[in-house]
């Protein structure tokens, strides 16, 4: 027990895109004690679907509190000294399930898969003008294949023991955070079929407005009301771990989206501030108070969190990225440019002082913000016969952080006002590099977070606060390192312009 004094404990499940972690905080204190991460398998039946198991993210997440909670006693404490649970996640992703006996109805379909593309346009045929943005005004999201809707629609039109289910009043569909909360509290013994306001804002199908399901919405996607969850606030105790395994009898307390959540660790809790977290997908949330702007440059608006069932909920403009992190990995798996994406790619880009001209648009499912281009691909443009593997590697660094500077232009202009600073935060973040290109690329200082991982502390501190074991003094979140522009406006610029070019190319690439 560090300098002798226990103090209470806040666990934290993070179930992300690649991994899941289980995350010990203390009260009072914004570092995490323990921790342990475990790998998911991403299956990849066609071009553009990612897939996940619904039972292999419930199986991981019991080992990793088990090894975790292992961690924990070495160090002096118990798991009684666990008071609350936090639940953090990958947003959009979709799960279909039986109500009675539990069992997932097809595999969990990520946030970033496409094939619901022909759903989006059977949608649109349905909409006046087929107008992406026509329900803008009632959820904040464009009819886009990146959210939970299309992917509930998919489902139900072709998986005939989803429709049975549904016949048979048996289905519950629900994110990552409903399925977790579920199977948790009881699974088809009582389990509680619930989700956060933040979880729900990324369905298409929850009002900005009253926090609910939206009656015209469900009946465009064809969902049942029954079949969702209940919205609930993000900080609340909404029950116990009923589950029977090392977790049984901890309360829940708080859910976030991970993107939401990393707004929260990093303290970005004042209208006007923002943070961009940089992993596989990056994501800029802009905090704009009990306001909801709505964005006529290409950004969404979702909610950031409701921090209890009594209060307002604060909502943020927010801009996402597919493809940053997962740029990496594409050069490391399917080009073998490189071996480790953690530390190769700082010191091969490193090699060179430029791209060489070489643009990388990595759209490989589309483009999102500000954007919203399903029909575009990714590119690598500007090669000549001195390219090598080291332009392609740093271009693809510039990516991440010329698509950052498209949604801080957006976001300029959505809220009138430009961003001075940038926080960020994300395991990417860790690159000096990547730092450096994205201060001179947008031409603010970008100020790291202390630790890279600020989701899991921005739930532990919304379910600490909701248990009543965490003060407001914790949320004071601290940067490490700040990086200053050292580029002229114009060389930003005329970068710019190339990369938006680049752009233009890989636009309709995907005709259908
Ligand atoms: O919206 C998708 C986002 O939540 C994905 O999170 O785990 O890939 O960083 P992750």
């Amino acid at each position: 027990v560090r300098d002798g004094t226990k103090r209470p404990l806040v666990g934290v499940i993070d179930d992300g895109t690649k991994t899941v972690r289980f995350v010990i905080y203390e009260a009072e204190r914004s570092e995490e004690l323990v921790s342990y991460q475990m790998d998911k398998t991403e299956v990849q039946p066609q071009e553009g679907w990612s897939e996940q198991d619904p039972l292999e993210i419930m199986h991981h997440i019991k080992l990793c509190a088990e090894n975790a909670i292992d961690q924990l006693v070495e160090l002096g404490y118990t798991k009684d000294d666990i008071v609350t649970l936090g639940i953090t996640n990958q947003r959009e992703t979709t799960i279909a399930w039986d109500k009675y006996t539990g069992e997932p109805l097809h595999a969990a379909i990520a946030w970033n898969d496409i094939r619901t593309d022909s759903t989006v346009d059977a949608i649109l045929a349905k909409i006046p003008d087929r107008n992406k943005n026509y329900f803008k005004n009632i959820c904040g999201l464009p009819i886009s294949p990146y959210f939970s809707a299309l992917k509930m629609r998919w489902l139900k039109d072709n998986v005939k023991a989803i429709r049975r289910a549904s016949r048979d009043k048996r289905l519950l569909f629900g994110t990552v955070d409903t399925w977790i909360v579920w199977n948790l509290t009881g699974g088809p013994q009582g389990g509680m079929h619930i989700t956060d306001v933040s979880n729900a804002s990324r369905t298409l199908l929850m009002n900005l407005e009253t926090l609910n399901w939206d009656p015209i919405l469900c009946r465009l996607f064809g969902i049942h009301r029954d079949t969702l969850p209940q919205i609930r606030s993000s900080s609340e105790i909404y029950g116990t771990v009923k589950d029977g395994s090392i977790l049984d009898g901890i309360r829940i307390s708080g859910i976030l989206g991970n993107q939401q959540a990393a707004l929260v660790g990093q303290n970005c809790m004042q209208a006007g501030q923002a943070k961009n977290t940089y992993r596989s997908g990056c994501f800029l949330l802009y905090n704009t108070g009990t306001r909801r702007v709505k964005s006529t440059h290409g950004l969404i608006t979702t909610v950031a969190y409701k921090l209890g069932p009594d209060v307002p909920a604060v909502y943020a403009l927010e801009g996402s990225i597919a493809v940053a992190g997962g740029a990496m990995k594409f050069l490391r798996d399917n080009l073998r440019l490189m071996k480790d994406v953690a530390a190769d790619t700082e010191h091969i880009a490193a090699q060179v002082f430029s791209t060489g001209d070489v643009y990388f648009v990595p759209a490989f499912s589309g483009l999102y913000a500000p954007y919203w281009r399903k029909d575009a691909r990714g590119i690598i443009c500007g090669l000549t016969a001195f390219t090598t593997k080291n332009h392609i590697i740093r271009a693809a660094l510039e990516a991440v952080c010329f698509q950052t500077r498209d949604i801080l232009e957006a976001m300029n202009k959505d809220c009138g006002m430009p961003l001075s600073k940038l926080h960020v935060d994300g395991r990417m973040t860790s690159n000096d590099l990547l730092m450096q290109l994205q201060a001179d690329l947008i031409g603010i200082p970008v100020l790291r977070a202390q630790a890279w991982d600020m989701s899991t502390l921005g739930v532990a501190l919304v379910a600490g606060g909701a248990a009543g074991v965490w003060g407001a003094e914790a949320a004071r979140a601290t940067h490490s390192d700040t990086f200053l522009p050292t580029t002229t406006d114009d060389d930003r610029d005329a970068r710019y312009t190339k990369w938006k070019m680049a752009v233009q190319r890989s636009l309709g690439w995907a005709t259908n």
